[in-house]
């Protein structure tokens, strides 16, 4: 791994005696950086043009924080708090450098339009490397036909339905259309897993007998409409054998499906989020409508659940860490369209947490002794690289990685403070949390985004990563189990037209 390319002159940075961590284990080295690009890893490199002493700090890949809401309208119609710049800048100051943002489709959208739209925007405002992936809320012909293919071989490889939202819920056999496709093209499918009668059913009850309060939302989001819909997930995944990825898994009993299916073989991978480690459904049974900033869905669940999917990160059934950041201001532009009259079925849904998304973990995870600084490593950049297609480029400090780097201090202590954060939102589910370590300067591509608690570069100075294959779909094999397609030998392929 290192190599020397000292002869080409100096480097454009060396980051000098600072401990290197991946997700395969950690090394006392220095980094050579040139032309944004990692050149050189080794001991003992020169000083490069800009020489920064990392005694004492971990430099840690860039995190890749692969599930964010930035600028979006929501599947109820509700503008987000951040755009690409408060955004980029939010997950910049937290260690993020590299974000994959969702460009949403609403069911009369062309999806070509959406996509250009969103281009458009990031590209002025982005001050990090940034992804996108289709929700897809209309799988009609032209979307499975052209549209998909399309955008999925112009690095757009990724894609999130929805099993619930009415403006967004595809039934099941549109889900399976959309596997489909995606197996054919390659392209990884994220499940938004809940059940939406069941949601819609007990809201109608609660609401019908007065009990419109925050708190409410959990219980009209019960874990079973989690599992149940994750279960069907699942079954349609191993249907037509295409790897499927849970997001924002809550519950207890949705990881034990999910490990269960895995052991089984099926190609189903998961994410979490902070608000699952960190946050209760009691934290939305405050006083008046306080409860409505710890509202998301699925809704974080109970001790047991938290220890789930701290167990689920620990065995590898949960592969990837995102904030899911979801940002809605405590006022009418978000969570309280009626002010003190909203219902738990108006506000908007979802929680920030692209800033502290990865301090959170490094607090809880690495320096309490709950994780290694590997699988810290694994969950907040690596995993996300492999599954997105973003990897060799992005999730690890190697040469000829793109010089993604944060360099942590383990000694640094912080108190939550909304007033802290850089996203729009106005408050923090984290508020008033005792942190220890912080990613005290941050490199993206090699340039300083980070220092000395000052942004350093542009808006607009990120760049749009066209990603490749997800990991998952690179030499897919059909599986010899269920040979679902055997009988069909001779038909056309209806989407493909072999
Ligand atoms: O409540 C959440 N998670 N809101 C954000 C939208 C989504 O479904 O991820
Ligand atoms: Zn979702
Ligand atoms: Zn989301």
């Amino acid at each position: 791994m290192a190599t020397s390319k000292q002869d080409s002159g100096p480097f454009d940075l060396t980051i000098r005696n600072g401990r290197i961590g991946n997700a395969d284990g950690t090394r006392f080295a220095d980094i050579g950086v040139r032309d944004g690009v990692i050149v050189a890893i080794e001991q003992g490199l020169p000083a490069g043009k800009e020489d920064v002493d990392a005694t004492g700090l971990w430099l840690l890949p860039g995190g890749i924080d692969s599930h964010t809401h930035i600028e979006q309208l929501s599947g109820m119609g509700v503008m987000c708090a951040d755009d690409f710049y408060s955004g980029t800048v939010a997950a910049a100051f937290g260690g993020t450098t590299t974000i994959l943002s969702f460009c949403a489709q609403h069911r009369q959208d062309r999806i070509p339009d959406v996509l250009a739209d969103y281009a458009q925007r990031a590209k002025e405002k982005a001050v990090i490397d940034y992804g996108f992936h289709l929700i897809l809320a209309n799988p009609d012909e032209q979307a499975l036909v052209h549209d998909l293919p399309r955008i999925i071989k112009d690095g757009i490889t990724s894609l999130k339905v929805y099993m619930t939202y009415d403006k967004l819920k595809l039934d099941d056999y549109q889900l399976l259309d959309v596997l489909a496709v995606a197996g054919e093209q390659s392209a990884m499918v994220m499940l938004h897993a809940e059940n939406h009668d069941m949601i819609r059913w007990i809201a109608k009850r609660l609401l019908e007998r007065g009990h419109a309060a925050p708190k409410y939302h959990t219980i009209a989001h019960d874990a079973l409409a989690e599992s149940e819909a994750t279960n069907r997930a699942i079954a349609l995944s191993r249907l037509v054998d295409v790897p499927v990825l849970i997001v924002h898994v809550a519950g207890e009993e949705t990881v034990d499906i999910i490990r269960k299916a895995q052991q089984l073989g099926a190609k189903v991978f998961a994410e979490s989020c902070p608000q699952y480690l960190f946050l209760e459904a009691s934290d939305a049974d405050k006083l008046g409508m306080e409860g409505a900033k710890f509202c998301c869905s699925p809704p974080p669940g109970d001790k047991a659940s938290q220890e789930a999917v701290w167990a689920g990160f620990k065995d590898g059934t949960l592969s990837v860490y995102s904030s899911d950041h979801a940002p809605y201001r405590f006022d009418a532009s978000g969570k309280l369209p009626k002010g003190d009259a909203t219902t738990f079925k108006e506000m908007a849904n979802g929680v920030p947490g692209i800033e502290l998304r990865l301090p959170l973990l490094f607090s809880e995870g690495v320096m309490k002794g709950r994780l290694s600084i590997e699988e810290f490593v694994a969950l907040t950049a690596t995993n996300h690289a492999r599954m997105y297609g973003l990897a060799p480029r992005k999730g690890a400090i190697a040469v000829g990685a793109d010089a993604d780097v944060a360099l942590w201090d383990p000694a640094c202590k912080v108190v939550v403070d909304a007033a802290m954060l850089h996203d729009r939102v106005g408050y923090t589910p984290y508020e008033g949390r005792e942190l220890q370590g912080w990613p005290v300067r941050v490199y993206s591509r090699g340039r300083c985004v980070v220092k000395d608690k000052e942004l350093q570069v542009e808006r607009g100075s990120g760049q749009f990563i066209a990603r490749t294959r997800p990991e998952p779909m690179i030499d897919r094999k059909p599986s010899a189990g269920r040979g679902l397609f055997s009988g069909l030998v001779g038909l056309k392929n209806p989407f493909s037209g072999k």
